[in-house]
C-alpha cells in the first residue's frame, strides 16, 4: 500500500499504532532532534513507501531539525531497499 504525497506532508490514517514514538533500548533513536526511533522509520519506509530522506522527513519528521541523521535514514532506506529486493527474487 503506498499512500500519495500531497502538499509535502504524508496522509496517515490517525488509527495507525505503528507511527507512534516510543521509546525503548530495543528501538534506537534515529532522529535525535524529534525523538523518532528505528520503527517509526521503518514504518514509514515500509508501510508508507518512503524512498528518499525527504519522503521519510514528511512523513514522520526524522530529518526535519539539523539534519545530522540523514546518512542513518539513507542506510535504513537502503537496507529496507536491499531486503525488498532480495526477498522478491525470483
Ligand atoms: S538528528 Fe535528525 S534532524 Fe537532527
Amino acid at each position: 500500500m503506498r499512500l500519495s504525497l500531497k502538499s509535502d506532508k504524508w496522509i496517515l490514517p490517525a488509527s495507525v499504532p505503528a507511527m507512534s514514538q516510543t521509546l525503548s533500548s530495543a528501538d534506537p533513536i534515529v532522529c535525535h532532534c524529534l525523538k523518532v526511533t528505528e520503527s517509526t522509520v521503518r514504518d514509514c519506509i515500509d508501510l508508507y513507501g518512503a524512498e528518499s530522506v525527504q519522503e521519510v522527513r514528511s512523513g514522520c519528521g526524522a530529518g526535519s531539525g539539523c539534519m545530522a541523521c540523514r546518512r542513518r535514514i539513507q542506510c535504513l532506506i537502503d537496507s529496507q531497499r536491499s531486503a525488498a529486493g532480495s526477498s522478491e527474487g525470483g
